[in-house]
């Protein structure tokens, strides 16, 4: 069941593989992380690019989220959306001409800069549409985010951001130039990071760096930490949205600025499943056992991406006894496994399996490889449920083809 509907149900109508997002999970954690930081001036701008079909972002500008863009279809959709242009913040390394120029003619709240070039060139084309962009530096304070090395984004290593030390200088340079005017510092270490020591260290920079530019006669508006906060997929013990805020508030205490946050995962993360179906078994004589669905790395990325871990549970199980099962997709790549090792009931052909927490990062990063169809997304709230996205066909795919 998903919030008293019926898996089967849902399937019945819909087929599968599909999405099943929980509205309620979505609820509920967005107002967990709006809780946390009441006491606080702060703005939550939902990360599009964990899940942004256009239901989910509308529900979260319900509840009265602000919206974080990663591109410029991004932009687009936030709008469609609903959000006003000075609600969204644009972020991302290698902003186009096109892109950038669509954020400062929309005006677009603030865009966050990844370099003294992308500065340079949003001041050029700010100037020239006689506008000014507002604007905020992405620094790269080199903090391990102690995540996965493929979702780490604070190290000097990593392509994000200027290396904090320069920051206040490329500030300092460009205070006069025409087209621009600084809102803010920004500063994103990576995703899925589950312990507060990191996030802290990040905010310590930031502020400081805030402090600083005060100093400098460059007053600031926000603070933007951006997103990472983790959840559990696994059911170990995660950093909570109160103890998230409990280690950067007192940071951000110092300047007192308001604080801009950009979560994704943690917001959408729990709320989905991807339901899918048992379309062949095979036991080898060294005893491993396979169960194949009909879906795999074209529905969900991530195991394959970064060999990250989804509990997978059968949706009716069977009672009898357990035993350890490779779960894994269709598609002529070894890299195509939900999981390996599962201890799972007994799985039979057409039977139904939930790969569960999968509503960010997941049918976002879907691909058509194989000719696959984009899987279906529906939304479950108060009892019922409805088709958010229908299933892509054939004849979809061939349109763009002569
Ligand atoms: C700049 C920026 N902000 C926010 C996010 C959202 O991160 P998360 O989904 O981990 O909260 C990302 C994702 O990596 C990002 O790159």
């Amino acid at each position: 069941m998903c919030d008293g509907v019926s898996v089967r149900a849902i399937v019945a109508e819909a087929g599968t593989p599909i999405y099943i997002y929980s509205a309620r999970a979505i609820r509920e954690a967005y107002t967990a992380i709006d809780r946390a930081f009441a006491g606080y001036p702060h703005a939550i701008h939902y990360a599009l690019k964990a899940n942004s079909t256009l239901a989910i972002v509308r529900l979260l500008r319900s509840l009265g989220s602000r919206a974080d863009a990663n591109s410029g279809g991004e932009i687009r959709v936030a709008q469609r959306a609903g959000f006003e242009p000075r609600e969204i913040v644009f972020t991302g390394v290698g902003k186009t001409y096109e892109e950038l120029e669509h954020a400062i003619a929309s005006g677009v709240g603030t865009i966050n800069a990844e370099s003294a070039g992308e500065l340079d060139r949003i001041a050029g084309l700010a100037h020239a549409m006689g506008r000014e962009a507002r604007v905020a530096l992405r620094v790269n304070p080199d903090i391990d985010a102690k995540s996965h090395p493929n979702i780490s984004t604070g190290l000097k290593t990593n392509k994000f951001g200027v290396p904090i030390e320069e920051a206040r200088a490329i500030y300092r340079e460009r205070r006069q130039l025409k087209g621009l005017r600084f809102a803010g510092v920004h500063v994103h270490i990576g995703s899925q990071i589950t312990t507060a020591d990191p996030l802290r260290r990040a905010a310590t920079v930031l502020v400081t760096l805030a402090l600083e530019l005060r100093d400098d006669g460059v007053p600031l508006e926000h603070v933007d930490l951006g997103g990472g906060l983790g959840i559990a997929y696994e059911g170990r013990p995660m950093i909570t949205a109160d103890e998230y805020a409990a280690a950067v508030l007192p940071e951000l205490k110092r300047a007192g600025i308001p604080v801009v946050l950009e979560p994704g995962r943690a917001i959408v993360g729990h709320s989905g499943a991807l339901v899918a179906r048992v379309v062949d078994t095979k036991r080898y004589p060294n005893g491993r056992q396979f169960a194949v669905l009909d879906a795999g790395m074209t529905e969900l990325m991530r195991p394959a991406l970064y060999g990250s871990f989804h509990r997978i549970i059968p949706v009716s199980p069977r009672s009898a006894e357990e035993s350890s099962w490779d779960v894994v997709g269709p598609i002529c790549e070894s890299s195509d496994v939900f999981g390996r090792d599962r201890i799972l009931p007994p799985l039979e052909v057409d039977d139904l399996v939930a790969v569960l927490d999968t509503g960010a990062y997941g049918a976002v990063m879907a691909s058509n490889y194989n000719r696959r169809p984009l899987a279906p997304e529906v939304l479950v709230d108060q009892g019922s449920w409805a088709t958010i996205r229908r299933r892509q066909t054939i004849d979809d795919l061939l349109a763009l083809e002569q």
